[in-house]
């Protein structure tokens, strides 16, 4: 629910509902604010009035007409006089004039036309003229509107329309700016950054659609920036190992003798090919268009574990065998065999723990080698990253293994971790989230 209203949609049933409850509440108090007695309602005491008299002049006979109509004036301030030509007629006509027109055109059954004028420009609800066709002359009759006003254009009325398109005015300018000037900001951080590429967070704020933009925008940012980085580090360093066997093979061919040096020749081929294949590995990480699918993670870890065992490796397996995940098999089986070589290589026993923490799968590769010294845990995690270069490159190992491993797990949505272990050893830790989908999920990215 609580969601729901921090929507745009939410935002704006918020604003329109509490301009209507305001509208009405300022539109009850004004239409019950006391103003005294009211007066008789305007036209209808008017129109029974002349109806009566009218009525009355079609029955009597002509002659009695002048005394009844005398008698009339007496009554009150409205004035009738019989004529037999037309009367000049006033032209205007007001509410009033429209009014009192219907209510006679409703009352009076026999057909006699009828026309009400304003003959007064300086107040409408005086001098209003009726003149009604008797068909043997006019009827012409001079009144005021002394009544209460219909509940039209009145001052509440009035107050409160005028309310209502203020309010909701008010409340859509902002809530438009409330949505507008987020999306302004990440228009111009977008620009920003495919100017020059340097991660400026937008600020996740506004409704729930406006910080999930800008939530996804900056894990995008930072996605970008750290991958751009890792690539042209990866340029470097590749660069760099490849100088040293290239210039090893130049100063070579004028000093080996030609008995060895087609087996040294051979040794620096293939220790240029690894690099280069572990680089293509890197450079192909998550862009192989591989399809996520079901993998069974309890299987996949059994076989492996196996077959490093049969390959004269101490490797356990320690799991719950229901263990499903959706994601990238082959990236995934990738990323645990460059954990399994990595321990493989500082230590004689390895173990696999797994584990389910809610809708995350746990997987950790544990040694009991030297570790990783702190300082170091995250900087492995980098491209090239040899903690003995000179060991390394005796034995032609790219320092690229780790940082699969991150790109694998980032791209699943996942984290990786490194932990050195008590009194030694370390352990690799990947986290996984079940469903590949579930990264998408706002809040839920790991980075
Ligand atoms: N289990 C481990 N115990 C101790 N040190 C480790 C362990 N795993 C990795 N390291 C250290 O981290 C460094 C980086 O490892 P990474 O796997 O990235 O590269 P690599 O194993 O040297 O080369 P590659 O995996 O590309 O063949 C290694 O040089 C190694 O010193
Ligand atoms: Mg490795």
């Amino acid at each position: 629910m609580k969601k729901f209203f921090s929507t745009t949609l939410g935002h704006i049933l918020i604003i329109i509902s509490c301009s209507t409850v305001i509208t009405f509440m300022v539109l009850c108090t004004l239409l019950f604010i006391p103003k005294g007695p009211p007066g008789p309602p305007w036209p209808w005491q008017t129109t029974y009035r002349i109806s009566s008299i009218v009525n009355i002049l079609r029955e009597v006979e002509p002659a009695q007409q002048n005394a009844i109509l005398q008698a009339a004036q007496r009554a009150d301030g409205m004035k009738m006089r019989w004529v037999t030509q037309q009367p000049v007629s006033c032209t205007t006509q007001t509410f009033n004039t429209w009014d009192l027109a219907r209510s006679l055109a409703s009352e009076l059954k026999g057909g006699n036309h009828i026309d009400v004028f304003s003959c007064n420009s300086q107040n409408p609800r005086q001098d209003i003229q009726v003149i009604i066709n008797m068909g043997n002359g006019y009827l012409e009759v001079m009144v005021d509107n002394i009544g209460r006003e219909p509940t039209r254009f009145t001052f509440p009325t009035f107050c409160a329309i005028l309310f209502l398109l203020t309010g909701i005015a008010v409340m859509s300018i902002w809530a438009i700016g409330r949505i507008i000037s987020p999306l302004r900001e990440l228009s111009i951080k977008a620009d920003a950054f495919s100017r020059d590429m340097t991660v400026i967070p937008v600020k996740e704020e506004g409704p729930l659609e406006i910080r999930r933009v800008a939530h996804t925008f900056n894990l995008m940012q930072e996605r970008i920036s750290s991958y751009m980085q890792s690539r042209s580090h990866m340029l470097a360093a590749i660069s760099h190992d490849l100088r040293t066997p290239l210039t090893r093979m130049r100063l070579g061919i004028d000093t080996w003798p030609p008995e060895i040096a087609k087996e040294k020749l051979i040794k620096d081929i293939d220790l240029m090919t690894k690099l280069i294949g572990a680089a293509l590995s890197f450079i192909r990480t998550g862009s192989d268009g591989e399809k996520p699918e079901r993998l069974d993670l309890d299987a996949l870890l059994t076989t492996l574990c196996d077959e490093y065992e049969d390959g004269g490796t101490c490797i356990q397996y320690i799991g719950t065998s229901t263990l499903e995940l959706f994601c990238k098999p082959e990236a995934i089986q990738r990323a645990i065999v460059n954990l399994i070589e990595n321990a493989a290589a500082h230590a004689d026993q390895i173990a696999i723990y797994t584990r389910q923490a809610g809708d995350q799968i746990i997987i950790e590769i544990m040694d009991n080698g030297p570790g990783i010294p702190p300082d170091m845990l995250e900087k492995v995690k980098e491209p090239f990253f040899h903690l003995n270069s000179a060991r390394n490159e005796r034995k032609g190992n790219a320092g690229l293994g780790l940082s699969i491993v991150n790109e694998i797990v980032q791209l699943h949505g996942g984290v990786f971790e490194l932990m050195n272990r008590n009194p030694h050893g370390l352990n690799a830790r990947v986290t996984l989230p079940k469903s590949l989908h579930a990264r998408t999920e706002y809040g839920h990215a790991s980075s």
